[in-house]
């Protein structure tokens, strides 16, 4: 049996997406990214480590110049958020002037895209949008503004595509609800 299969039957309750789907849904949202940016240069960043996989694949279908950046933050222990977002580091490039577009893997209270966005308008970029794959909206205790959104996702600890669970399962070419 195949690894991925192995894991799926043994940890996992539910595919709640597949490759296929996600892949579908991406390239709409790289479609409409391409279009609204037409003829701009375009700053993505992506938060660390979740988003990398979803970052990957929306780059590559990508339409428009864009250069890469990073920024990497904390606020989960385990399956909760601490509700205490902590920059563990920092943009390589300078973001004055730039058209950022901060590019998540899943919205959750909201308390990560919160404090970026608001820490990313500070340095007097062109312009901040958000890009996230995942939006469990059911669950927002600050307001966020998402500007390109992929699945409205229901309240369960999912995995896969970049989602971890103690930095497992990020692997993972679906997006599974965890068995707890
Ligand atoms: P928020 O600050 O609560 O909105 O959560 C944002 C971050 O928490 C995401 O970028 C993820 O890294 C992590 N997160 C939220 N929900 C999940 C989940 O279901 N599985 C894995 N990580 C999650
Ligand atoms: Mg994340």
């Amino acid at each position: 049996m195949n690894i991925n299969r192995k894991r799926k039957k043994d940890e996992i309750k539910k595919v709640l997406l597949t490759r296929e789907q996600i892949q579908e849904k991406v390239k709409e949202l790289a479609e409409k990214i391409s279009s609204d940016y037409k003829n701009k240069e375009l700053t993505i960043i992506g938060v660390l480590k979740g988003s990398i996989i979803f970052f990957s694949d929306l780059a590559r279908c990508l339409k428009v110049d864009c250069s890469f950046d990073f920024i990497s933050v904390s606020s989960y222990k385990k399956t909760k958020s601490t509700g205490v977002v902590r920059l563990l580091s920092d943009l390589r490039e300078d973001p004055v002037g730039k058209n950022l577009l901060l590019v998540d893997e899943i919205v959750d209270t909201g308390y990560t895209l919160n404090y970026l966005h608001k820490n990313l308008k500070t340095r007097q970029p062109a312009s901040v949008r958000t890009c996230v794959l995942l939006d469990k909206s059911g669950l927002r205790k600050v307001p966020v503004k998402i500007d390109y959104k992929g699945f409205v996702v229901p309240n369960s600890f999912l995995v896969g595509y970049g989602l971890d669970y103690k930095e497992k399962y990020r692997n993972l070419p679906y997006i599974g609800i965890l068995k707890c």
